[in-house]
């Protein structure tokens, strides 16, 4: 696409399969430049119906498992084996055959009281990124039809979050639990690189919007790491309004 005014890069592929292959290349590629740069990779996964194609593709990749770290981009205030827990995708879909180790596994405790968690979740992110910022190889997003990423609604109070990392978050969306703890702006902004996973022709809207009008400062269009790259993939039918100017 013409330069997005995120500044960000662009990937279109032709269906929801294709989309998680090349998603799963790209992840498996900044795995590898990470292992060279620091021996590890560090990566904030997201919930949502999106990714769990890319985590079972993952599953299966001879990835260097035992220097992968896996956070939570966001998770939703519900027992970790409750259906709508992003711990439980991620353990369907990439724990339950991927040779990761346990103490690479860095949970948000989602059964926990919200303001807790997201505390508890914060001394997990400082003792393992020190306390100057948590710099993820990935995070990895999702983009929601209103324009929220991770659990950063528009509107909420969370979008003016200066330096805490995880905060708690309420929202009614599409009747998924609404209380929800989520990485911050300054915390998705200090990674190293950003993907949005984005498929399906109900999301071609708010993708055109987020891509396109820069007045509308949606959740997703504020992250913008100053030292970091972002990536939009999406399938061919997410980024179908894109097409017509
Ligand atoms: C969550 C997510 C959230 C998600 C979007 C898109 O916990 O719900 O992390 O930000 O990525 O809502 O969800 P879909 O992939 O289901 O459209």
């Amino acid at each position: 696409m013409r330069g997005t005014p995120l500044n960000a890069e662009m990937v279109i592929l032709t269906d929801a399969p294709t989309l998680a292959e090349a998603a799963a290349r790209r992840f498996a590629a900044l795995v590898g430049e990470a292992m060279a740069a620091r021996g590890r990779f560090s990566v904030a996964l997201s919930g949502g119906t999106t990714p769990g194609a890319l985590y079972r593709l993952l599953a299966a990749r001879p990835l260097p498992w035992a220097q992968i770290h896996l956070f939570w981009a966001d998770e939703r205030c519900v027992p970790p084996d409750a259906p709508g827990s992003n711990y439980r995708l991620v353990a369907e879909t990439l724990l339950a055959d991927a040779p990761i180790p346990l103490e690479n596994v860095h949970r948000i405790r989602g059964e926990g009281e919200p303001e807790r968690a997201a505390r508890e979740y914060e001394r997990v992110l400082r003792a393992f990124f020190g306390e100057e910022s948590p710099r993820f190889d990935l995070a990895l997003l999702g983009l929601g039809k209103d324009g929220h990423t991770a659990s950063l609604f528009p509107g909420a109070e969370t979008l003016a979050e200066a330096t805490r990392w995880a905060v708690p978050a309420a929202a009614e969306y599409e009747g998924r639990p609404a209380w929800r703890v989520t990485l911050t702006l300054p915390a998705l902004n200090a990674a190293r690189n950003v993907i949005f996973l984005v498929q399906g022709a109900e999301k071609a809207a708010i993708v055109r919007t987020v891509l396109a009008d820069t007045a509308a400062r949606l959740p997703a269009q504020r992250v913008q790491p100053p030292a970091g790259q972002v990536t939009w993939m999406l399938d061919i039918e997410a980024g179908r309004a894109l097409a017509h100017g």
